[in-house]
């Protein structure tokens, strides 16, 4: 991928609005299991759910469209709110079933008065104050308040298994200098206050907190992942950055969305990490699931050393992270919970596939293809010098 900095990453994701666990290093993609791949699309909860009222507070960009198809697929009525600039890419047909409310989470909440629905979807929360002028405008009017918050609330990851009672930041310390450890402190702080103010308002036995790794798949305009459905079907020999033994997590969009519909169905509350693959995952494992996707001639080399990748420029490969310092456990968040409440996993391959079929479609323009394709410093078009300068050094 053109690989971007981690500044010009960050400085993105706040443009774009969007939540990012891992920000310096980070990753995942979504490798289910076999057994995982047949679940898809089940209905985990055995049986026709009724109908819900649902509000989705945004729903137009990434999760969004997927919470909207499926939630309307299952029967439910939905509602978005938002200030009506974001198209949706991918299920945009569907749209002219949804109740689409406009307004702006920083001043104009009018389109939410005197109205009542059974489930509100917090996905566009990425302000404190947003989250609690919305849980206090609807908490005597709605039933539930799911919160849409991310792994990042556990930077730094120092631990080997970080589970939901972890603890989560909720100051941001003094005296960090670098501007990325900053925004990963500030990230983290926002999430897990704004987590608390939902349930401040409705209450612990109303409020569902869903904290999702890195999430990639359809619609991901982030630009992180993009590179492996890109890099994987042109074949040939391909960087696979980090260690091979380096754990890996992430989880396809679909999977958080639709099992985030089902724990409102259920009305399961409670605090829940949405991390993938089903089962701990390598790098390597990864490497060698993401290359049989493509029917084409394609050998990975693996870089290891995370100095030569740090003076190449490669910081982290969206889902590799090295897993040193701040981001040691990065990767090793547990999914227990997670699973054993209906998160299911799409395979990596489906992952992939799909978001490259998205990235060609009509659905982008080849403008925003080649914003990212076609970067003179991108990854995509270093690659090939950095392995001949790692075969050198190889000798
Ligand atoms: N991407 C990841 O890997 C990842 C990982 C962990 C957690 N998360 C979290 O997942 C959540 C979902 O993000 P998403 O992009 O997928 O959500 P989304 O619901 O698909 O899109 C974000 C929505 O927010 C709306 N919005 C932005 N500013 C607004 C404002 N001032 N007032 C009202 N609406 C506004 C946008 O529409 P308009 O522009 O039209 O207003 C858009 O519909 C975020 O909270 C993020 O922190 C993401």
């Amino acid at each position: 991928m053109q690989q971007l900095t981690r500044r010009e990453l960050n400085r993105r994701l706040l443009q774009l609005g969007i939540g990012f666990p891992l920000l310096a290093t980070g990753l995942y993609g979504c490798a289910g299991t076999e057994k995982a791949e047949e679940t898809q699309g089940e209905d985990s909860a055995g049986g026709t759910p009724t109908s819900l009222r649902i509000l989705i507070l945004g729903g137009t960009s990434f999760i969004g469209p997927h919470q909207v198809a499926y939630a309307l697929s299952r029967g439910h009525k939905v509602s978005t709110f938002t200030r009506g600039k974001t198209k949706p890419s991918v299920h945009a047909d569907l749209f002219d079933q949804v109740e689409m409310l406009i307004g702006d989470r920083e001043d104009n909440l009018t389109a939410l008065e005197n109205r009542e629905w059974d489930v509100v979807i917090d996905n566009s929360g990425r302000n404190v104050d947003w989250t609690t002028r919305t849980a206090e405008l609807l908490k005597d009017k709605v039933g539930l308040y799911l919160y849409t918050s991310s792994t990042g609330v556990y930077y730094p990851y120092l631990g080997d298994d970080i589970v939901e009672t972890t603890e989560t930041l909720t100051v941001e310390p003094e005296g960090i200098e670098d501007e990325d450890e900053k925004i990963e402190y500030w990230y983290g702080v926002m999430k897990t206050n704004s987590e608390n103010a939902a349930k401040k308002a409705f209450g612990e036995d109303r409020t569902i907190i869903v904290r999702p790794t890195y999430m990639i798949g359809p619609a991901d305009l982030t630009d992180r992942f993009i590179y492996w459905p890109i890099r994987l079907a042109k074949g040939g020999e391909i960087m696979l950055p980090g260690k091979a033994e380096d754990p890996v997590q992430y989880i396809d969009v679909r999977d958080v969305a639709e099992w985030i519909i089902r724990l409102a169905e259920d009305k399961t509350t409670g605090t829940f990490n949405a991390v993938g693959p089903v089962d701990a995952a390598t790098n390597a494992e990864f490497g060698r699931k993401a290359i049989e996707v493509f029917d084409v001639e394609s050998t990975l080399v693996q870089v290891d050393d995370y100095d030569f990748l740090l003076a190449e420029k490669v910081p982290y490969l969206v889902p590799w992270v090295p897993p040193i310092g701040k981001n040691y456990g990065s990767s090793l968040v547990s999914n227990k919970k997670a699973l054993a409440t209906g998160l299911t996993c799409r395979s990596l391959a489906t992952s992939i596939k799909d978001t490259h079929d998205w990235w060609y479609s009509d659905a982008l323009t080849e403008e925003r293809r080649q914003e990212y394709e076609g970067k003179e410093d991108g990854l995509l078009a270093r690659e090939g010098d950095i392995l001949a300068r790692w075969k050198e050094r190889q000798g």
